[in-house]
């Protein structure tokens, strides 16, 4: 743009047509290359996806256990989500920033206000952010205390909260820290101890705990419900907020729309991520009174979040989700699914540990786990790890039985390889 154009007060504004590639014209040929390498990904390249299936280029068909890690909950090509993602198209409002007030976002937060302990809500685009938000509101709420040096951020060994800056410190994985050290100071990990924690969390100086009450990234490890009894406990005694990270547990994933309904307390902060808009990018913060009153204009901010786009259709995956007859679903499969493991693992010796509960379940192998990802894969199975001998399974929500089944079959191939 020429600077007299960038000053113009005449608008320049036309139609602009961008260049359409004809149908003969021949298409570059794609490659991963060209794409940062933070990712081995899996080849073929898959072009289709369709309730619990998605499709390569010449229509190979793969069932899918993994849901994107914990994402489409609804499945592939689910024509709600497309609906509510037309709706929001047709107001031709993507995007406003935060400037600005828009329907669909103050909607979807009154929605989790309603179905939630939490009495506001900020909205952001991933689970990593959300958790960073969070630890941003612990301090700032920590300096309304009246003890100047409370800041700390509490996790629990085997904990997965991110990759940025501070949530990489609070994540529990000795491969993803050690080369990006110093990392964010102020942050313990600690045993899933109470005796510990209760010498850790020193009113003068701990600000939050964060606690994923099913450690997903981290093997699928179901945290003891008396334990997180204990810790709202203590945090409680301590002056300390207590945050359950629930972006890969959370939004029906155990049965219950919050996993925390099921353990008897609540939090003081929530945050979520992955499911909540059906695949498109988002994710929430859901605080308690005392919190949102803490925070003041200006400590705080995102371009992005929370946008007329991907909150109306957070609006429709999130009152799918909490359907009782979903819930319901996913806990009496959940179960079955368990079950079924466990006859796996007697009838092939393959399996060393069964942990989970609702459609999240791990199952900790002898054998490197990738090598049975690999051949699952080749036999038409999606399955993703969660450590070197844990396989992981998060299915779609929306999975039925039969599929299921199907998925078990290829399982057990791969197994006895
Ligand atoms: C429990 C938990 N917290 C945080 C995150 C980070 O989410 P994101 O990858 O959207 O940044 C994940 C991602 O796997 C997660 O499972």
């Amino acid at each position: 743009m020429t600077p007299s154009a960038m000053t113009s007060p005449v608008s320049t504004h036309t139609n602009y047509a961008p260049p359409i590639a004809t149908p003969n014209a021949p298409a570059a040929e794609p490659t991963a290359t060209s794409i940062l390498g933070t990712y081995k990904r899996q080849a073929p390249l898959f072009v289709r996806g369709e309730g619990v299936y998605m499709y390569t280029a010449d229509g190979t068909r793969y069932l899918d256990l993994v849901a994107g890690i914990a994402v489409t909950s609804l499945g592939h090509g689910d024509a709600g989500v497309h609906n509510a993602v037309q709706e929001a198209l047709a107001t031709g409002l993507i995007h406003t920033s935060n400037l600005y007030r828009t329907e669909p976002g103050e909607t979807l937060a009154a929605w989790f206000v309603e179905h939630s302990f939490a009495s506001s809500v900020f909205f952001c685009n991933s689970g990593a952010e959300a958790n960073e938000g969070a630890f941003k509101f612990a301090r700032r709420w920590a300096g309304t205390t009246g003890h100047p040096s409370k800041h700390e951020i509490i996790s629990l060994r085997g904990a997965f909260h991110g990759r940025l800056p501070g949530t990489l410190a609070a994540t529990d994985r000795p491969s993803y820290r050690l080369p990006f050290h110093p990392l964010m100071g102020g942050v313990r990990i600690v045993e899933r101890d109470l005796a510990e924690l209760s010498v850790v969390l020193d009113t003068e100086t701990a600000a939050a705990v964060i606690v994923e009450p099913i450690q997903g990234e981290g093997g699928v490890r179901v945290v003891d419900a008396d334990f997180l009894r204990g810790l709202r406990a203590l945090t409680k005694e301590r002056r300390v907020l207590l945050i359950l990270d629930e972006i890969q547990c959370g939004l029906g994933r155990t049965g219950s729309l919050f996993a925390y309904e099921q353990l008897g307390f609540e939090p003081d902060m929530l945050t979520l991520a992955k499911p909540l808009a059906g695949g498109l990018p988002m994710g929430a913060i859901l605080v308690n009174g005392a919190v949102a009153s803490a925070m003041q204009p200006g400590d705080h901010g995102t371009t992005f979040g929370g946008g007329p786009l991907v909150a109306h259709v957070a609006h429709h995956v999130v009152q799918r989700l909490a359907d009782p007859s979903l819930l319901a679903h996913v806990r009496e499969l959940g179960a079955w699914f368990g079950q079924q493991l466990q006859d796996l693992s007697d009838r092939t010796g393959r399996i060393r540990a069964i942990r989970g509960t609702g459609l999240m379940w791990g199952v900790d192998v002898h054998e490197p786990a990738a090598a049975i990802i690999a051949r699952a894969f080749s036999n038409g199975l999606l399955l993703v790890g969660a450590g070197e001998h844990t396989l992981r399974f998060l299915p779609p929500l929306v999975i039925t039985k039969a599929e299921l089944a199907d998925g078990l079959k290829i399982l057990e191939a791969a197994l006895v390889g």
